[in-house]
Parts: C-alpha cells; structure tokens; sequence
C-alpha cells in the first residue's frame, strides 16, 4: 500500500507556504473509518526537495482488506482516505469492480464524474493519462467560469519548469470532487502526453524544439508527476527517465501490465495526425511502447496465471478506419500509427497463450467498446480479446452522446460495438464466468451537478472473447 499526502496550506504558492524545512508527518492506518482498531502508525518526512509530499509505503498487511488511513502535523489532521490490499496470489478472488479514467482537462469543466465515481462501490481506480494538461489556464478557470474566486496568474501560461508543473497538480488537486474520488478509492496511475507536452514521443518534442532542451522539460514534468502521485521507490525519476510501466496482480483473477506508450515510442510517422499508412508507418523499426517494454509485456503474459490479463495504457489499440467512406487515413498517434508493434504484440499473445485480454485505454475523449480482431482487416478473423476505451472526465466539454460522425465510425468499424461522445468513466466487473463493462456518461460537465446515466453496457466472457451488449 502506498499512502499519499501533500501538505500545502497555502496550495497556489511556490513554497506552498511552509518555510523551505523538513517537516515530521505522523500517519495512521485502521480498519475502522473512527480510528478505533489502528492496524499501523508511523512517522514521514516531508522534503521541501520534494514540494512536501509524502509517500509512505507500508508492507507486510492482511490482503484483501479495507483500509483507513490520516495524516497529522502538530494539532492539523488531515481528512481520511480510505484504500484497500489487493488479494494475495494464492487468495481464490471471485471478484473485482475497477474503474478507468482519463483525461481531466480542468479548464474544460467540473470534475462532476469523479462526485458519481466516489459514490461507487469500486476497489481501484486507473488513470489511463492526462491527469492534467500543460495549457493555460485563465482567472475563472477556462470554460468552468467560475464567479466564487480568481485564479492567481501563474496558471495562465503552458507548463515548462518544474514550478509550473508542481502548481498545475496543485490547482487540479484542490478541486473538491477530484479529492473525494482519490479519498474513496486507491488510485493506479499511468501518464499520456500532456502530464508533458502535447504528444510528444521519447526525446522529440511536439514543436521543433532540440531533444536536449525537451529533456529538460520532460525531466520537470516527470518528477512533478512522480512527487504528486501514489507511485513507489522504484518509480522516483532519474533525470528524465522513469520506470513507469509495472505489473499488478490481484490473487489469481487479473494481472494487470500497466503501459507506458509515451517515454520510449519512436516518433510519430507521416509527420502525425491522421495519414494514409505509408513504408514510414508500416515499418518493423516503429514501437510505440519500445522493443523492451514489448518484450516485458509479451513475457509477463508468458508467466501469467491470471484468469483477466488487462492492459492498462494510453492510446486506441484497435483499428479505427475513417468514418468517412474512401478515406483512408489513420491515427499516427494510435496504435494505428505502429502496427509492426501492435502485430508483434498481438504474435506474442497468441504464442502466450494469453488467456482474457482486455485492454483499457484513454486519450480519445469519446468511449468505444471494440473487439480486438486478429486482423482488422477481416472482420470474420479470430477475436483476440476486448478493448475498452473510456471517455474525458472533462476534456472537450460537454460532447453528445452521437457526434456528427457516429454512424460513419460504427459502419466502417464492424469491430467497434459501442461508440459515445460524452463525458463520464467506466466501471468493469471482473468475474470468475465474465467481464461486465459499464460505461457512465454525465450530460454536461460546463456547469456543475450533472447526473450520471449507464449509456450503454457489455459483457465478454472467460474463454470466449467478444462483447455483447446487455
Ligand atoms: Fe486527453
């Protein structure tokens, strides 16, 4: 378990308006929400070198259980989270509820999704990129708009210095329904490009700016994202470099490989967008998780013993022909975009063996269930497993629920079961017969108190992939 806090009392100031000090932080673990059976407590330090966060990593606890967990300084005591441990390997697990999220624009609206997703009774949460984005955010909080309060200044420009990026997370942080669904629920995190910059790939840049400068960039982003989120030891960046991608396991029903698509893919080709595939996009040398996390992958997959083997990770997997007919263009950003790595990784699966593929992805702003096909190109080939794209918590705004290209994308996309332009989450049941996919849709997120409706919902089954809508 890792436990995560920030002290800050004053959130939007470089120092966070403590003396640039150490100070001792004492923590608290329970089993009970009043703090009556306290299974551990401990002492933290929190670094100025690290904005004063904490990260307390507590080992050794009873698998499968709820946790309650606070953080003390002197007489302030912080709220209470509540988390859980994972199943041991060994523990016969006949369940689990996971949510995915991704892509939170703050000044594309309220955070009304997360006010619903801390209300749900789920056991973990992934967040498949885009925590925040780099853009600037100006006084009323872009098309928030909010009249209660100002935003300081130094949020109105993108993101490149550490400093920036340590209060980009602060601004997100203080947002009221983004701290509820954190305190219901652990978080697993994994980034996409605007934790950074705007699609970027490896060491290049979006703009022609010299990958040696761009290092220096991405060096600030990563550690700013390292220190403010629930991440490990072995996370904490080097530089520029940080081992992001990690394997979870919860008992023997799933194996989670959590990608990162971003630190090592080779540059997008064609030039980016959306481009007819040429030699450049088809050739064997494109990766976009890089030949060592391909390999990782394809040999955690050798070793599971997971009933669901999921992939957590960024960018759309599946193919996504154009919804206009006698267009042939794909996403360069997208898998689509590298499908010597996809074919590689799609070989590896089925020399694995892998049982249960189900790849969960953020990025596009829309959600889309899809069949995994062994070739995209013949809609009768063998179906690999599941991907499950989930939609913006925000970016993008409001959206509809059928964008103008709706139909266009189902009908040259037989694959693709399900297709939403609103905002929202998805909720997946992993059971020991099947997996359930619910996808959770809010009607508007520029003004605050949306409902949450299930727009549509899915079912796969153990040893038998392919969804069905139920
Ligand atoms: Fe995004």
């Amino acid at each position: 378990m890792l436990l995560w806090t920030r002290l800050a009392p004053s959130p939007y100031e470089s120092g966070s308006g403590l003396p640039a000090e150490r100070v001792e932080v004492r923590w608290e673990l329970a089993l009970d929400e009043r703090f009556r059976r306290v299974a551990r407590r401990g002492k933290a330090t929190a670094h100025p070198e690290f904005h004063h966060t904490v990260h307390v990593e507590v080992d050794d606890l009873a698998p499968g259980r709820v946790y309650y967990y606070r953080f003390r300084v002197g007489s302030w005591v912080s709220e209470t989270g509540r988390t859980r441990t994972a199943p041991a390997t060994s523990q016969r697990t006949s369940g689990l509820t996971l949510a995915a999220v991704s892509c939170q624009a703050y000044h594309d609206g309220y955070y009304t999704a997360y006010q619903h997703l801390a209300q749900d009774d789920v056991d973990v949460v992934f967040h498949l990129g885009d925590y925040l984005y780099e853009y600037a955010v100006n006084s009323v909080g872009g098309a928030r708009n909010h009249t209660d309060r100002v935003l300081p200044d130094l949020f109105n420009r993108e993101t490149t210095t550490l400093e920036d990026y340590r209060l980009r997370y602060a601004l997100y942080k203080t947002d009221p329904d983004l701290r509820a669904a954190h305190a219901a629920h652990p978080f697993v995190v994994t980034w996409d490009d605007h934790e950074t910059e705007n699609n970027y790939a490896g060491d290049t840049p979006e703009n022609s700016v010299p990958p040696e400068e761009f290092l220096l960039r991405r060096a600030s982003a990563y550690r700013a994202y390292w220190e403010n989120q629930p991440l490990r030891r072995p996370q904490l960046p080097d530089g520029p470099d940080m081992q992001l991608y990690r394997r979870l396991q919860w008992g023997r029903l799933a194996q989670f490989d959590i990608l990162d698509t971003r630190q090592y893919r080779t540059d997008q080709a064609n030039g980016d967008g959306w481009k007819t595939p040429t030699a450049e996009s088809e050739a064997a040398s494109q990766t976009l998780p890089g030949f060592t996390q391909e390999r990782w992958l394809i040999d955690g997959w050798r070793r599971s013993r997971a009933l669901w083997n999921v992939v957590p990770q960024q960018v759309t997997f599946s193919r996504r022909n154009h919804p206009t007919a006698g267009n042939t263009t794909r996403s360069m950003d997208s898998w689509d975009g590298y499908p010597a790595s996809r074919e590689r990784l799609l070989k590896g699966a089925d020399a694995a063996r892998v049982e249960n593929l189900m790849v969960l992805t953020g990025d596009v702003h829309v959600s889309y269930a899809m069949d995994i096909k062994r070739d995209f190109d013949d809609p009768d080939s063998h179906t690999v497993g599941t991907e499950i794209v989930t939609t913006s918590i925000t970016s993008g705004k409001d959206g509809s629920a059928q964008p103008s290209n709706w139909a266009g994308y189902l009908a040259r996309n037989p694959h693709m079961k399900h297709y939403n332009g609103q905002r929202g989450y998805v909720t997946v049941d992993l059971g020991e017969d099947s997996a359930r996919a619910d996808f959770k849709t809010v009607p508007y997120v520029t003004t605050p108190g949306a409902p949450v409706t299930t727009a549509a919902s899915f079912v796969t089954e153990a040893g038998k992939p392919g969804l069905r809508q139920v």
